[in-house]
């Protein structure tokens, strides 16, 4: 009898464990909004690249993003706002629709996480100026929700000379 009882709970805990493990992991896949975000961003077709360049670039100074390497690119929309140079103009703002990704490599060849800035006024995730911002990992977990509205990354994209948010240019000039 004793056995048995000893069985049971050991089994107990076992499916309590494996249950927990997996309903966290189920949290962090990317849903919603944020699923959306990383789908269009996984899609590389049709963007250009700042600067007209895909070559990595060690990260600046300035950087918020933990990753030593990064480069960014423009879905068609955004690019409108994209001079020959592939730099931003001088005081644009950005169309509806518009997509910019940040790719940041762990190292030279491994990408770990999307930063994403999309356009899109109408979503109940676009801050106050109509943009919702992204933070996924490239394997589809969520690092930070764009339920958060970018609480932590508006701060730091508004200093001096920003561009609509945008910091490649005063960093990567
Ligand atoms: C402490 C400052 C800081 C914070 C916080 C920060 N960033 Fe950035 N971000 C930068 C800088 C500087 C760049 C320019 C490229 C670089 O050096 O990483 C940049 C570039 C970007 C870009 C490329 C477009 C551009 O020109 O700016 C995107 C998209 C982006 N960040 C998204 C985010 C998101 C999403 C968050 C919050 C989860 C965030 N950032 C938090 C400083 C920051």
């Amino acid at each position: 009898m004793r056995k048995k009882l000893k069985t049971f709970a050991v089994l107990t805990l076992c499916f309590i464990s494996i249950w927990t493990i997996n309903s966290c992991k189920k949290e962090q896949i990317a849903e919603g909004t944020d699923k959306e975000l990383y789908d269009m961003s996984k899609a590389t077709s049709g963007f250009v690249w700042y600067k007209n360049s895909s070559s990595l670039l060690n990260k600046s100074a300035g950087s918020g993003h933990p990753q030593s390497f990064l480069k960014t690119r423009y879905n068609s929309v955004a690019a409108t706002k994209l001079d020959s140079n592939g730099k931003i103009m001088a005081g644009a703002k950005f169309p509806e629709g518009s997509l910019i990704v940040k790719e940041l490599y762990d190292n030279s060849t491994t990408l770990g996480r999307y930063a994403i800035l999309y356009k899109k006024t109408g979503s109940a995730d676009a801050d106050a100026n109509g943009w919702v911002w992204g933070y996924i990992n490239s394997d589809g977990t969520v690092a930070e929700s764009a339920s958060k509205k970018g609480t932590s990354c508006i701060s730091c994209h508004s200093q001096a000379d920003n561009i609509d948010y945008m910091l490649m240019n005063k960093y990567f000039p």
